[in-house]
């Protein structure tokens, strides 16, 4: 690129064109394309170097943990040295309120771009962390960045916010596309060679109007996701993209006045606390990475006065209830189309797998004909559009969890009965072959 060019970079997706578009010739999103300069700076002749791999030591592999095992757990078992993680999420989300915990535990440098030293120190006080474990640096170039963690000699240097970080070789105003990517970059090259860790907080923005951490997807080694649902205090750490470990690996935290506190018995925020036995609910296991979540899909069946039926998924997909409603309408002689129809996933869980399938054609059955589930009955099986029911994956890994948690009953595809029997020992398991048969077997 010549020098001080201008181009467009998506935001989105972090292509980039010599001409503004309105909607990007890359992944097809609209008004997400913003101009950026091209680095004016000299290029310098590095030095060639080739040496086998095998003379690479491995020493410097061992992760570093955490006590909290949950962040251990969705960075594949620690943070790798060297490495550079990216904690994207929301504004709010509690970014800032986990890195300051990390940087307790590891003895970090706290690169804080949005706070005043003051409003750190409040928080790390209101979360009872040893302040004189942080050090705290103010400066937001790069390059002081970069003096500063050599000068304290840090293991791990958590910048909180990239978007709040410049250089000053290049440019463009803070938090622009080109001053996000060459900060991130050189970052990531000192993180390299020096093996220090790097945490990079970044904000995601809906409208792309400041470079949003998507851009630094690729350049970095872990991508990180805080979720959650602001009206209930459980968070999500995800696994996005992991160079050291598995992806979709989700870590479960509660936000509380001291921080954010690991669940460690997952399975209580997403089942019924309160073991109410009101009809149309129903229990399902889903596979998050390497862990096992049990849920509690909620449904609501009520006369509808509209002549179209309404149909709300909250937590499941819309697509895949309607379906299901008309699955059990055609093949179970259910009367759904005279009837609103609403599912929830407790606890603010998504589920995107169809292993999910039955228990939500299992909760509607039980709110439609207003009879209970027993507690203690479990299901997971995918419904096919003929009515069948189909096998799920690693079934033998969500029935132990249902015996882990003490389920008495288990409703399975006949194709998963073996396997299902060999892990759960000590259960009542039925293997059924139609929506029908599950339904008839339950009511
Ligand atoms: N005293 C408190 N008690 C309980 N929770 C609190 C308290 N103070 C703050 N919080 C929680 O901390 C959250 C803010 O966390 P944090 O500042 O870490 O988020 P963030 O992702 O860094 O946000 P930003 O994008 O604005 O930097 C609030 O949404 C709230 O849930
Ligand atoms: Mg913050």
């Amino acid at each position: 690129m010549t020098k001080n060019r201008k181009y467009f970079v998506c935001t989105g997706c972090g292509a980039d064109f010599t001409k503004w578009s309105g909607k990007c010739m890359s992944c097809g999103e609209w008004n997400t394309l913003v101009e950026a300069e091209a680095p004016s700076g000299k290029k310098k002749k590095s030095e060639l170097t080739v040496f086998p791999l095998s003379s690479v030591s491995r020493e410097n592999l061992t992760r570093e943990t955490l006590s909290m095992t949950e962040f251990n757990i969705v960075c594949g078992g620690g943070i790798v040295p060297g490495s550079v993680i990216l904690l994207g999420g929301e504004p709010g989300i509690g970014k800032s309120t986990l890195s300051i915990q990390i940087a307790a535990e590891l003895k970090a440098l706290y690169i804080s771009g949005e706070e005043s030293p003051v409003q750190v120190r409040e928080r790390a006080e209101r979360l009872g962390l040893d302040a004189s474990r942080i050090q705290i640096s103010t400066n937001n170039e790069v390059g002081e960045i970069i003096e500063i963690a050599r000068k304290v000699k840090a293991g791990l240097v958590i910048v909180d916010s990239i978007q709040t970080v410049y250089s000053s070789d290049i440019p463009g105003i803070m938090g622009s596309v080109s001053q996000v990517r060459e900060s991130a970059s050189r970052l990531v090259d000192y993180a390299k060679k020096n093996n220090v860790s790097v945490i990079l907080v970044g904000h995601i923005t809906k409208d792309g109007s400041i470079a949003g951490p998507k851009l630094l997807e690729h350049i970095v080694d872990v991508v990180l996701y805080f979720e959650g649902d602001f009206s209930r205090d459980f968070r999500v750490l995800r696994a996005f993209k992991n160079r050291y470990g598995s992806v979709n690996e989700i870590g479960l935290f509660c936000m509380t006045a001291s921080g954010l506190e690991e669940v460690r018995e997952k399975n209580r925020i997403f089942l019924n606390p309160f073991k109410s036995s009101a009809p149309g609910n129903a229990v399902s296991a889903a596979i998050e990475g390497s862990r096992t979540i049990l849920f509690e899909v909620q449904s609501l069946v009520t006369y509808s006065s509209f002549s179209n039926p309404r149909r709300m998924a909250d937590g499941f997909d819309l697509n895949r209830l309607i379906l299901i409603c008309a699955v059990l309408e055609k093949h179970v002689g259910m009367q759904l189309n005279t009837f609103d129809v609403f599912i929830n996933v407790s606890g603010g869980f998504n589920i995107n797998e169809t292993a999910a399938d039955l228990s939500v054609a299992m909760a509607i059955s039980s709110s439609l004909k207003d009879s209970s589930i027993d507690e203690g009955t479990g299901f997971m099986a995918e419904v096919s559009l003929s009515g069948e029911l189909r096998p799920v994956s690693q079934v033998e890994k969500r029935v132990q969890e249902f015996r882990m948690s003490g389920f008495k009953r288990l409703i399975v595809s006949m194709g998963d009965l073996k396997k299902a029997k060999e892990a759960g020992e000590g259960i009542q398991i039925e293997g059924v072959k139609t929506i029908s048969e599950a339904i008839n077997s339950v009511f």
